[in-house]
């Protein structure tokens, strides 16, 4: 059953008496455990309506609901609800206000009153997840500006939240970073955590979220899955977006009769599975390792005569050993998709897969095999 978990009710919030509404009458829900991703223009209201989900601005009219309850803007019960509902702000400089990097991390989880090891802990495992932990003793200032959306999100993350707002969180990050980031956001929502994020990159949350809702001039216009929206070409150039390429690509080749329009490919790999359609052709085997923090890969890739395989990471315990054991690794980014498209071209393949991560990293194999357009094993080895 779904679990409403945020709720925004007829909500009006204006910055001044002389402006008009910047949230115009918005009304949205976000289910527990569902990957929403809040889309919009510059200026649309994606930002305010982040800070009056966390109680940090209150509605004019209209009510904001955490759990079936409409918020309370007492102190106490806001700190309560911040300690669950975590935001990553647009603008890093909002956030760090601590003169070294880790210091600035460790701040959040020091107002739980965590115990000396565990803050510890956590501000190793957020510095690590963000690839920062060089940098732990440096001078917040002098890092560079994508740097600090790394340390910021570093922050969130060692609070251990339940939900999670991540104001454009790709937005000033390298590719590989952005990539990254996407991953983490999976990770968490395996992890339990529900995940809300607003971007302008359709194609990197085209691939991940669940549900959308499209902000335009203050109004949420659309709530439902990515598909619905894009296909309203109207809608989407109203609301200043273009839709992502593996939807305009799926559009574009089964409006010449090349594929089906059905089912919808949401990454690069599924599109070129639909393309080839290989019937009857010879498939890989997709082998998920799980991969624990401390697990010596490269004895483990020798023990199962992995030694040739292409190989992926995926997920931050395999991150972790993999930065331990420093074993090769032909994709450390996307790795699920490239292995598959691996087995695709008749090769066996290997993924090394944090264990909470191993039905995510399945995903497109199973697009595959479900749509007819291979026949991928998939062998998964438990830890
Ligand atoms: N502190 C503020 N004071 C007055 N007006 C503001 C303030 N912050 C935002 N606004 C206005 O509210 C509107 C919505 O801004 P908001 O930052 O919520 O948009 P956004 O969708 O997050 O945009 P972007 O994609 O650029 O981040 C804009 O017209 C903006 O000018
Ligand atoms: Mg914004």
């Amino acid at each position: 059953m779904t679990q409403t978990i945020l709720e925004a009710n007829d909500v009006c919030y204006r910055y001044s008496k002389k402006s008009g509404n910047v949230l115009d009458h918005v009304s949205l829900r976000i289910d527990k455990g569902v990957k929403t991703a809040i889309l919009g223009a510059n200026g649309a209201g994606k930002s305010t309506l982040f800070s009056v989900l966390n109680a940090l601005y209150k509605p004019d009219s209209g009510e904001v609901l955490y759990h079936g309850e409409p918020l309370s803007y007492r102190k106490r019960n806001i700190l309560r609800m911040r300690s669950e509902v975590s935001i990553l702000f647009q603008n890093p400089n909002d956030m760090l206000f601590r003169p070294n990097v880790e210091q600035d991390v460790a701040y959040g989880p020091e107002n739980l009153k965590l115990p000396r090891e565990e803050i510890q802990k956590r501000v190793d495992d957020a510095l690590f997840a963000v690839g920062m932990s060089d940098f732990r003793k440096s001078p917040v200032m002098r890092l560079s500006y994508g740097q600090r959306k790394r340390v910021t999100l570093a922050g969130v993350l060692a609070m251990h939240p339940q939900v999670l707002i991540m104001d454009e969180p790709t937005a000033g990050l390298d590719p590989q970073m952005a990539y990254e980031v996407m991953e983490i956001a999976e990770q968490l929502c395996c992890n339990g955590v529900t995940v809300i994020m607003s971007s302008h990159d359709t194609n990197l949350t085209y691939s991940w979220a669940d549900e959308i809702h499209v902000m335009q001039n203050g109004k949420c216009v659309y709530s439902g899955t990515p598909e619905g929206f894009y296909s309203d070409k109207i809608a989407v150039y109203q609301a200043g977006l273009l839709a992502p390429s593996a939807f305009l690509m799926n559009e574009g080749l089964s409006s010449i009769g090349v594929v089906s329009r059905d089912p919808f490919p949401r990454t690069q790999t599924e599109v070129s599975a639909k393309i080839a359609d290989n019937k009857g052709g010879r498939f890989g085997t997709l082998h998920i390792m799980e991969i624990a923090p401390d697990s010596d890969i490269n004895a483990l890739v020798m023990d199962h005569g992995f030694g040739d395989l292409s190989t992926g990471i995926y997920g931050m315990s395999a991150r972790r050993a993999q930065d331990t054991s420093k074993a090769r690794i032909d994709f450390m980014y996307n790795g699920p998709e490239n292995c598959t498209m691996k087995c695709m071209a008749g090769q066996d393949s290997l993924v090394l897969c944090d264990p909470v991560m191993v039905e995510s990293a399945k995903k497109s194999a199973e697009f595959i095999n479900n749509g007819g357009y291979g026949d991928i094993k998939v062998d998964v080895i438990r830890l």
